[in-house]
């Protein structure tokens, strides 16, 4: 067979009287499956007289014509056998998710890690859920990722988290133990801008519900934006602190957020009074001292 001959053997492309003519012995598989595919044609209802010119014989090659009608014997061109095409009305949306108050820890954690209700998931590494004792009577509430946290995929990784670590110690408290740690946003707002109301609304069911999980008996709302956001108002963290608000029930204590109390010393004096209000506040809401803490 002469190698343009082969080449259009090969992608089934040779007109069937090419074909004919060239088979050889080596051919004989592919012959034969091109003719029990004929076969099978053969059952089905004979097409309707074509008035083109027979063919005297198979053996006496015809004129190739390359704008007739392609020869459909090839089985891979033919999509008799493929699904047919979904009905547009059988598509459906797809099924409705869970409400976020109904579920439990871990569809919470899956829930937020694939959020994508707002921009802020496009340049996000990780969410950042929340982290420490999930039975904690303790709930510590920052504003959002920074770039550590957001690499990471922890609450207060960076240096302002050292300082958070260090004002838990000094309650005898730690991350982890009876202490639950979160932000009011999950992902991080590039360059650390500020949220926006609406990435604010969309994530704070997700808080809310960490909240009725954990049951705290008190919060420590960390910095302006937490304790704004909680407490749906527009008053400065001075006017806000040294008073004990409530959020879904439980009472908040507002301070300073650790970033802010790196760069202003003299705060860190009513940081910790707050963090006193806070434990007199707790030991009223019913909280125990552990043995080592008393
Ligand atoms: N600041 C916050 O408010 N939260 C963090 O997780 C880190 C820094």
């Amino acid at each position: 067979m002469a190698l343009h001959e082969s080449v259009l053997e090969e992608f089934g492309l040779a007109p069937m009287w090419v074909r004919r003519a060239v088979a050889t012995q080596a051919d004989e598989p592919l012959q034969s499956m091109r003719e029990d595919a004929r076969d099978e044609r053969r059952a089905e209802p004979e097409p309707p007289p074509s008035h083109e010119p027979t063919r005297a014989s198979a053996d006496v090659p015809a004129p190739p014509t390359f704008d007739a009608a392609p020869d459909d014997d090839f089985a891979w061109f033919d999509d008799r056998d493929a699904p047919a095409p979904e009905p547009v009305e059988a598509r459906r949306d797809p099924p409705a998710l869970p409400a976020i108050h109904t579920l439990d820890w871990d569809a919470l954690a899956e829930r937020v890690a694939g959020c994508e209700a707002c921009r802020l998931c496009e340049k996000r590494t990780n969410t950042v859920f929340g982290v420490g004792d999930r039975g904690a009577d303790w709930m510590l509430i920052g504003e959002a990722p920074g770039e550590n946290e957001d690499r990471q995929g922890e609450p207060f990784v960076g240096q302002a988290g050292k300082l958070l670590d260090n004002m838990l110690r000094s309650l005898a408290l730690a991350r982890g133990t009876n202490v639950y740690i979160a932000n009011v946003i999950k992902c991080r707002p590039p360059g650390n801008r500020n949220p926006q109301p609406d990435e604010l609304a969309r994530c704070e069911p997700y808080l809310k519900r960490q909240v009725s999980l954990v049951k705290p008996k008190l919060i420590v709302a960390l910095g302006r934006f937490a304790a704004q956001s909680l407490l749906k108002t527009e008053a400065s963290i001075s006017s806000l602190r040294g008073r004990v608000h409530a959020y879904e029930g439980v009472p908040v204590i507002v301070t300073y957020h650790p970033a802010y109390l790196l760069r202003s010393l003299p705060d860190k004096a009513k940081a910790w009074a707050d963090l006193c209000l806070a434990r007199e506040t707790w030991l009223a809401n019913g909280g125990a001292p552990s043995k080592e803490s008393k």
